[in-house]
């Protein structure tokens, strides 16, 4: 039998080892990306109690409470929509001007021709979230 390169071995098992811990890749990308981009605001535990929460009008929501809002699984467009600036956020700015300074938009459909996509990035931070939405 041929050997495996060592490069595809050690790809098959990191994700073994994931999904041993229940944890896909795509929640571990959303965690780190959740603390860059929006754990200023809306908390590191996601409690709404971020550093810079006392200074703005709105208090951020608590983002551990939008499955009871929104229903779980959260739908993934429509809480992509906050973020990607479809839907508005007095306090994430604007489609053009969001607060991280860097698009999360993919191109409007009239470019494409398809009808609207959501940043993977995006879909990662809805993944990690699900994981941390309170039961009650
Ligand atoms: C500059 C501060 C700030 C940052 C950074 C920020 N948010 Fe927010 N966000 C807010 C505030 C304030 C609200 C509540 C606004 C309101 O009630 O109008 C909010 C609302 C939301 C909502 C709507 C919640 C609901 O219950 O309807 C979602 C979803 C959300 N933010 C997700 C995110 C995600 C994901 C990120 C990171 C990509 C992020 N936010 C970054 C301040 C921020």
């Amino acid at each position: 039998m041929r050997r495996l390169p060592a490069a595809i071995v050690l790809v098959l098992a990191s994700a073994v080892v994931a999904a041993a811990a229940g944890v896909s890749p795509d929640v571990t990308e959303g965690h780190v990306l959740y603390g860059r981009y929006c754990g200023t605001c809306h908390g590191l535990e996601a409690d709404g109690h971020g550093p810079v929460a006392p200074m703005l009008t709105r208090p951020p929501s608590d983002l551990r409470r939008l499955g009871q809002r929104y229903g779980m699984p959260l739908p993934v467009g429509r809480i992509g929509a906050f973020v990607d600036g479809r839907e508005a956020v007095k306090a994430h700015g604007t489609r053009e001007m969001p607060v991280w300074g860097e698009r999360f938009a993919l191109p409007e459909p009239e470019q494409t021709g398809r009808p609207p996509a959501l940043d993977p990035r995006i879909r990662a931070i809805v993944a990690y979230l699900e994981t941390i939405q309170r039961k009650r």
